[in-house]
């Protein structure tokens, strides 16, 4: 089978797997005893811990571990928004309609909850799939307690201009003397492609998960900068700074870590740029193919993302026909119970039609030039003849 669903989930590196094995082979106790065996364990949380916060600039104390990226956005936006709904009657959130669910949902569960109390504003996104960073300065209020806008997009690729978001954040905090509002960026596609130091903030939170850079799934973390007013959502325990109850897994938490290592290792630009290479040449032959277009802009993108729409074709026809020609690609998001919906990413910068017609390719760092040669042979086969 030829993988090409890397945004959904990346093959794990060999080097992670072999990392993580050594450690379950170590037959560790609960990292949270006190006794030594207890200790032995928490040296690998330790050391985990102290590689994220080096990698994007943060304190040691600042790192969170969580399940993923979708419990680290949860912590985020629940906690902030429910800790400022003690003090303040209406609060307002700022986010983008192309943020994953995991953003989306807790959103709209909160308002849900507090109707007349909790309010959210979406900043456009346009065709390009990128957002002004200019337009918060008209939208922000006394009220906004929180702006969750993603690193970098999962279905698209869009690259979101943060440093700028945080520098007018910064700015108006300033003016207003205020510690709202928080900014909170979802990270969770970009640690392989953009090497973002977080300390020149304010980018209080952000969520990684362990298994979009090649590491374990069921691990992530939220980076919560020292002086964020957030409460935990679960109780039972007093582990990781009193917000995240439950034992860390050092297993997990040392794969997190060997798959930032390995992100850290020489060979890592090299990579990219055979990755670059590959995904430019496969788009240039899909866009030669008749009725085909490419969703979001072109620059600010991740370098192993394509996503396309075709007219007259439905994506999930045509993701079954890849599927049996060996081809494992999808139509965005991987959805929640494997029942099928159109990209409401796509259709946010590209209409409903172009969203019911979406194809997604994201290359892994494992892709050769043969695979890709193959993706083009199927495409051209398929596409040609469903749409
Ligand atoms: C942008 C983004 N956020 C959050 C998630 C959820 O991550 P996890 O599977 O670690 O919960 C994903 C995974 O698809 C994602 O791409």
């Amino acid at each position: 089978m030829i993988y090409v669903d890397a945004q959904a989930s990346t093959p794990i590196d060999p080097r992670v797997a072999a990392a993580i094995e050594e450690v379950y082979a170590a037959e560790l106790a609960n990292p949270h005893s006190t006794h030594m065996a207890g200790q032995t364990a928490m040296k690998y949380v330790d050391d985990a811990r102290r590689t994220i916060a080096q990698f994007f600039g943060v304190k040691f104390n600042e790192v969170v571990f969580t399940s993923g990226a979708t419990e680290a956005n949860n912590l985020a936006i629940q906690g902030v928004v429910r800790k400022a709904l003690q003090s303040m009657e209406r609060v307002e959130i700022i986010t983008t309609p192309i943020e994953h669910s995991a953003v989306l949902e807790p959103i709209q569960a909160l308002k849900d909850q507090y109707p007349e109390r909790v309010h959210v504003r979406y900043l456009s996104v346009g065709e390009s799939g990128v957002v002004d960073a200019n337009e918060l300065s008209e939208v922000l209020s006394d009220s906004t307690v929180l702006i969750s806008v993603m690193h970098a997009n999962n279905e698209i690729g869009t690259i979101q201009p943060i440093r700028d978001i945080a520098r007018l954040i910064r700015k108006w905090k300033a003016e207003q003397g205020s510690a709202y509002p928080y900014f909170h960026s979802d990270g969770a596609q970009a640690p392989f492609f953009i090497s973002e130091n977080l300390s020149y903030g304010p980018v209080d939170l952000y969520s990684i998960s362990g298994h979009k850079i090649y590491g374990p799934k069921g691990v992530g973390a939220l980076i919560v900068r020292e002086g964020t007013a957030i409460q935990p959502l679960f109780y039972g325990g007093g582990q990781e700074y009193e917000l995240r109850p439950g034992t860390v897994s050092p297993e997990l938490a040392h794969g997190l870590k060997a798959a930032l290592d390995c992100i850290q290792s020489a060979d890592h630009d090299a990579i990219v740029t055979e990755m670059l290479t590959l995904r430019n040449r496969l788009l240039g032959e899909l866009l030669d193919i008749p009725g085909v277009l490419l969703n979001g802009d072109l620059e600010s993108r991740l370098p192993h993302n394509i996503n396309i729409s075709v007219d007259g074709l439905s994506s999930e026809t045509a993701i079954i026909q890849f599927d049996l020609a060996g081809v494992a690609l999808s139509a965005g998001s991987a959805c929640h119970s494997g029942a099928f919906e159109p990209s409401h990413v796509v259709e946010a910068v590209a209409g409903p039609d172009r969203a019911k017609s979406a194809l997604r390719i994201s290359l892994s760092q494992f892709t050769t030039q043969k695979e890709i040669d193959t993706v083009i042979h199927s495409s051209q086969h398929i596409l040609k003849k469903l749409s």
